[in-house]
């Protein structure tokens, strides 16, 4: 989680986010489009979206209860207060019991709040102003309360997964576009997930409220961006919501004075100081003030959320602005990704710390970017010059360092023929990305979704992804050179292995199964009974150093290979890999055949058997 700290520099954006989130209640822009004399919009935009969001948090509260049969009873001892919506049950991983209240007004919850009492018995606990609540036993003879008039909207609403639940449906699919939609809809963030995140970015920006003035805590990256499955990390960012135009406009005078002299990294120390004490359920407070973006890291225990929290970053939110938009131009590409993402989870080419590993950001542009691509039928997404080109003035945005954020944001005006031209299936899109990749340049090319086609390499890094809203930088400059030959060779398997699936008889590794296997931990089942036995390597790939695809040695890369491995699985892996082949030369090698023959040639592979 990472919270912004911007300057007054931001032109429009803000402006609007105020507007929107003062207005009262049910006025805002996303209630007047659920209206159902509204002419329905094809496409919500995400400020209204965030705005919706945090109106419902500014209206909801999280309480802590016994159990999920507290319902009736906290049901009728707040509804004696104020009209309830709705109320979602939830268990953190400590096994406590919690109900998420979202009231009819923001004023309604304040009639609740005004009821709430403080520990009367334990002097040195200073009750804490914040959303989260408890629920006490009622003291002597109980209360007769209302009946409820609505059911839970949900119970144990962010349990994890059910894995062997899930397998059981992923086998049973039709076809492997089945599978895809049904991974996506049973692993993506749900609503609950999406209020909790909401809930917390309230009660931080209750606390940094105190520090100062005009500020909006947001969340930002998975929890937004329509690519984030429960129990993604919540990043979040510390805004000015105050801007220049909206200062100049309310003929403001009057000017808060500020504080010389304290850079990032003493409001990164502030915040800690101020969410150690302040804020209920903040655990393992973390300062890491000497980073490029300084964070605090803490763990959000009522919650179960592990949160990074970052001050002048609102490049960051718009770039979730950026991925949201186009996730949701298609109904294909946020399914799509979420697969991908979990593949190269499976496959060990993402990891949950930081490294010389890619991570997710860069893969979904590695989605994004393939899906830019015209392929036979056309493409599915559009470039972002395209929505650069096509911006107005009310889509001018503007971040830290005068980082020019501006593309169109109102999808309804970008004409129907700059999208969703492909109407290929998502079993065809994901085998052509896999084709696409196996076949990328990826020693003299960089993946560019503001041209959405491959671009010149300006230096010699392995994996180069330009940061579409800063072009001069690359988001994979952490990826070394064998994790990037790791995705390469990871990707071919991937194909490889997805085109060979598709004419097998349907068992329990079919379709996406086999790709969605973990390498040394079980993941859907098939790993503890075989391993990885039919993962495959290119024999070029290891051994063929005039390979075109290698980059030439220069003398970071002999450096890099040289340098002792830090991931130990890749170390054995390896060396499976070759005593294997050592024993397989003599072996079938089989030749595959891509079916995309416009961008895939032909590769060799051997077939690896039996290395768990
Ligand atoms: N980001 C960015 N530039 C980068 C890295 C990240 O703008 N070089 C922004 C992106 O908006 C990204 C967000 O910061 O989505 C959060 O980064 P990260 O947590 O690494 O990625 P997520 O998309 O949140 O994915 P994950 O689920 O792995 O957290
Ligand atoms: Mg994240």
């Amino acid at each position: 989680m990472s919270v912004i700290f911007q300057t007054l520099r931001n032109k429009g954006k803000t402006y609007l986010f105020k507007k929107i989130i003062n207005s009262t209640q049910s006025t805002c822009k996303c209630f007047q489009f659920r209206k159902s004399s509204d002419t329905p919009k094809k496409f919500i935009s995400f400020e209204e979206v965030v705005a919706q969001r945090r109106a419902e948090a500014k209206r909801s509260i999280v309480v802590q209860v016994n159990s999920e049969a507290s319902f009736s009873e906290l049901y009728g001892y707040c509804s004696e207060y104020a009209a309830i919506n709705g109320i979602h049950h939830y268990k953190n991983s400590a096994g406590e019991n919690f109900m998420l209240i979202e009231f009819k007004s923001e004023e309604d919850l304040k009639e609740v709040l005004k009821s709430c009492t403080t520990h009367q018995k334990d002097m040195d606990v200073m009750a804490l102003n914040s959303p989260f609540l408890w629920f006490r036993a009622a003291k002597g003879p109980k209360t007769k309360y209302l009946q409820p008039s609505i059911k839970l909207a949900s119970v144990n609403g962010i349990d994890k997964i059910d894995e062997d639940k899930l397998f059981k449906e992923l086998v049973d699919c039709e076809t492997v576009s089945d599978q895809i939609q049904l991974l996506y809809d049973r692993t993506t963030l749900n609503d609950l997930g999406a209020r909790l995140r909401y809930m917390v970015a309230r009660q931080i920006e209750s606390v940094l409220k105190s520090l100062y003035a005009n500020i909006a805590v947001r969340p930002f990256g998975s929890s937004v961006n329509g690519f984030g499955k429960m129990g993604c990390d919540l990043d979040l960012v510390l805004t000015n919501i105050v801007n220049e135009d909206t200062c100049l406009q309310a003929g403001a005078r009057l000017v808060y004075q500020a504080a010389g002299g304290a850079g990032a990294a003493r409001h990164v120390g502030a915040a800690a100081d101020a969410l150690e004490l302040r804020a209920a359920g903040a655990a393992r407070v973390t300062r890491i003030p000497h980073a490029r973006v300084p964070i605090v890291k803490f763990a959000h225990t009522y919650t179960d959320l592990d949160c990074d929290l970052c001050y002048n970053n609102m490049s960051g939110v718009y770039m979730s602005e950026l991925l949201w938009q186009l996730g949701s131009l298609d109904v294909r590409v946020r399914p799509l990704t979420v697969l991908v993402r979990a593949w190269a989870r499976a496959a060990r080419l993402t990891q949950p710390h930081p490294g010389r590993w890619i991570t997710n950001f860069p893969l979904t542009l590695m989605v994004l970017f393939f899906l830019q691509q015209k392929t036979s039928d056309g493409f599915v997404l559009p470039t972002l010059k395209n929505l650069v080109k096509r911006a107005g003035t009310e889509d001018i945005r503007v971040a830290e360092d005068n980082l020019n954020c501006t593309f169109l944001r109102d999808m309804n005006k970008l004409p129907a023929d700059c999208y969703g031209q492909s109407t290929a299936s998502l079993q065809t899109l994901l085998l052509q990305f896999f084709e696409f990749y196996s076949q990328f340049n990826f020693q003299d090319k960089a993946i560019s979704i503001n041209e959405g086609a491959p671009v010149r390499k300006p230096n010699s890094l392995p994996l180069y992804i330009i940061n579409p809203l800063e072009q001069a930088l690359n988001v994979s400059r952490n990826v070394s050179f064998e994790e990037c030959e790791r995705l390469i060779t990871e990707v071919r398997n991937a194909a490889w292995q997805l085109d060979a699936g598709l004419d097998r008889q349907k068992g329990e590794d079919w379709g996406i199964l086999a790709l969605l296997e973990q390498r040394s931990t079980r993941g859907l089942k098939k790993l503890l009974r075989v391993g990885n036995s039919h993962r495959l390597v290119s024999v070029k790939d290891l051994f063929n150093d005039s390979d075109t695809r290698v980059p030439q040695d220069t003398l970071k890369s002999k450096l890099e290979r040289l340098a002792p491995k830090t991931d130990k699985e890749v170390e054995q892996t390896v060396v499976q890999m070759k005593e294997q082949l050592g024993k397989e030369k003599e072996k079938k090698v089989q030749r595959l055949k891509f079916k995309n023959t416009s961008i895939a040639s032909e590769v060799f592979r051997i077939r690896r058997d039996k290395i768990v």
